[in-house]
């Protein structure tokens, strides 16, 4: 039974430009948040409050969100892995905040500077501060189903990790496949896995990238299973600067021409989201990897 509409959540300018070898200009990455949000975007991730020390490319999170031009109903999450993250992101009027654990504890270590336990520690007063602030609190939970150092990741470990960000007070998790190695069977097994733990699939998300060419394959699959929020990039941008071989995020046009494929309603105006993909690739100097952008662009 697939779902009657899905909500695309567009990671684009915090999961994309967090990957840049360059810095992308701040005036850039503004254009971009305005124009994902005319595309119709109804989510739209704008940046990290991380040490600027780990993630150079978005140490402009404050200058960035005084410059965004905020569309009503819009919203525009951030990422914080902990007090001082909150206390910026406060600062900076923020409304919706995800945190980012892992499944792993050799990619808590490398992302985090924990371990896996220590991790729930760092954001257990975070999300507990974000709720009584009145914000929306998401969890993703990183390497669930593989990771470059550990190998393949138990479908128990991730629904522990996840079960105890929903007990912090995580209204949604977004289960990520960090460097891409899913696959459809994979994802039903994950999904049954969390369903028959009691954990119901309107609080999940997914959140794929495209390193073995599986995402849209994955993601049909979670929808099958009732999943109705996706996380894609526009264009396919991506990846994770501390995980090695995580490419690029399933791209926001494959996504959107699946759907209308499958009349899933999205709420994104795919011509303008070409053109905004086809306009970032040129600031940063080279073609998009999405198939439709391609396609499209072309004709
Ligand atoms: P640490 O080095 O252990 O930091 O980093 P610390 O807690 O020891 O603090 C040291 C200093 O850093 C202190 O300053 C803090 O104030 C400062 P001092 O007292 O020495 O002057 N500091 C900060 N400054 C600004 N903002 C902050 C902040 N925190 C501490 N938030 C830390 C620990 C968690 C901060 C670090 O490891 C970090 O920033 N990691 C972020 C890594 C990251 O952003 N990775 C990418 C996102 S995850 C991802 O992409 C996966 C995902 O897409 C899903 C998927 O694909 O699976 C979400
Ligand atoms: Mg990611």
């Amino acid at each position: 039974q697939l779902p009657a509409a899905v909500t695309i959540w567009e990671v684009g300018p915090r999961d994309g430009l967090q990957n840049e070898q360059e810095i992308v200009p701040l005036d850039v990455k503004l254009e971009f948040l305005h124009r994902l949000a005319d595309a119709g975007l109804a989510v739209v991730e704008t940046t990290s409050f991380v040490r600027p020390e780990w993630v150079p490319q978005l140490a402009d999170a404050a200058e960035l969100l005084d410059g965004l031009q905020r569309t009503p109903g819009v919203r525009y999450p951030v990422l914080v892995p902990n007090s001082r993250g909150l206390d910026r992101a406060l600062q900076a009027g923020v409304s919706d905040v995800a945190i980012f654990a892992s499944a792993t504890e050799t990619f808590t270590r490398r992302n985090l500077n924990r371990g896996l336990d220590e991790q729930f520690v760092m954001f257990d007063p975070v999300v507990r501060r974000a709720v009584a602030e009145g914000l929306r609190v998401r969890g993703y939970v990183s390497m669930c189903f593989g990771d470059p150092w550990e190998g393949p990741v138990a479908v128990d470990q991730v629904v522990s990790v996840g079960r105890r960000l929903l007990e912090m007070g995580c209204e949604q998790l977004s289960l990520g496949d960090t460097i891409g190695v899913a696959t459809p069977g994979h994802v039903e097994a994950l999904l049954r896995a969390f369903a028959t733990s009691g954990i119901g699939v309107d609080r999940l998300a997914v959140h794929f990238h495209d390193t073995y060419g599986q995402a849209l394959a994955n993601t049909h699959a979670a929808l099958r299973a009732g999943v109705s929020t996706v996380d894609s990039s526009a264009g396919g941008l991506g990846g994770c600067p501390y995980a090695k071989s995580a490419t690029g995020n399933l791209a926001t046009e494959d996504l959107v021409w699946m759907l209308d494929g499958l009349g899933i309603e999205h709420g994104v105006d795919l011509g303008a989201l070409v053109e905004t993909s086809r306009w970032m690739a040129e600031r940063l100097g080279r073609p998009s990897p999405s198939r439709v952008v391609r396609a499209l662009a072309a004709s």
